[in-house]
């Protein structure tokens, strides 16, 4: 593993030059990650505060010498696999940006498509506002929802009083203090009262996979390990969801794509009432199962 730290002899050489730093980090990230010269150009964007745009239409611009140990220090950790979100501690979620620290999983753009059903279902049902984000992490979700939809009442939970704290802040950073509540509990356990959309995007990796994968090292286990069979959270979640949904209420689950026949099973088996359909993403995989009550 390369750990060198590059540095300019003199501010007039061309090493100092926005271009050369992206050529350099580039080669620097090659083989650590799939778009090395996307990363180098958000990684010094955010260093130097200014939009991708400029740096790209300024390759002869100096780079301030006082801020090279910092981005020096930015790029070895890339090439340690530090996931980039969290060095740039926020990432954008559904057109949002969203504060993000290893306390939290980062939200992914898969998750957008449980936002947009939702979304959808809401306008359809402009009476149905009660709303429950359960394994709320960033708050994501929940906070997308309420900037979206007038008047909706969100509680998010989280069983991670950390994540708890960094929802709290993006719910400051939304305006949405008066719309989204947040609660630590283990799924909804200690909450008495009912809701007319529930969305849920809790871990699924099975544990024996979840051992094995890169994402490991950085995300929190506790946001990705789903038990041994990836479902175990979700099962508990469906056993005693009666008493958290309201009569024609609906439950929007993420799923992995190779749980697509268990989750249907499971959710029919529990949920004989509901009608239950699996939705795929954009690309073509099973990730979002929705069950709607009569
Ligand atoms: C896959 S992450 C999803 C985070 C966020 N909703 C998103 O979509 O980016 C799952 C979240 O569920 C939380 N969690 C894990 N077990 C839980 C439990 N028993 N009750 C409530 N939340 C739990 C984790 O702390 C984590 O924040």
């Amino acid at each position: 593993m390369r750990q060198s730290v590059w540095q300019p002899a003199n501010s007039m050489r061309p090493e100092n030059e926005i271009g050369s730093w992206l050529q350099m980090a580039k080669e620097r990230l090659h083989g650590v990650c799939e778009t090395p010269a996307l990363e180098a150009q958000v990684l010094l964007s955010h260093v130097l505060k200014k939009p991708r745009t400029w740096i790209l239409a300024h390759p002869e611009e100096q780079i301030p010498p006082s801020l090279f140990a910092h981005l020096d220090q930015l790029l070895n950790r890339l090439i340690n696999r530090e996931p980039l979100p969290y060095l740039l501690a926020q990432w954008e979620f559904f057109g949002l940006r969203f504060f993000i620290s290893p306390a939290v999983l980062i939200p992914r753009p898969e998750t957008e498509l449980m936002v947009e059903t939702a979304l959808r279902w809401l306008q359809l049902n402009p009476k149905r506002r009660k709303v429950a984000d359960v394994g709320c992490g960033s708050g994501c979700i929940g906070i997308t929802l309420a900037y979206h939809t007038p008047e909706l009442s969100v509680i998010a939970s989280d069983i991670s009083f950390p994540a708890l704290q960094l929802a709290k802040q993006n719910v400051s950073l939304h305006h949405v203090e008066s719309h989204v509540h947040l609660v630590q509990t283990d799924l909804l356990s200690s909450l008495h009262c009912t809701f007319d959309l529930i969305c849920a995007n809790l871990p699924y990796i099975p544990t024996q996979t979840l051992l094995n994968l890169p994402v490991a090292k950085h995300e929190p286990i506790l946001a990705l390990d789903g038990g041994e069979d990836g479902l175990q959270l979700i099962r508990r979640l469906l056993q005693s969801i009666q008493l958290w949904i309201k009569p024609g209420g609906l439950i929007l689950l993420e799923i992995e794509s190779s749980q697509k026949e268990s989750s249907l099973a499971l959710a029919s088996s529990l949920l004989p009432k509901a009608t239950i359909h699996c939705i795929h993403d954009l690309s073509d995989n099973p990730r979002l199962i929705t069950i709607q009550f009569p």
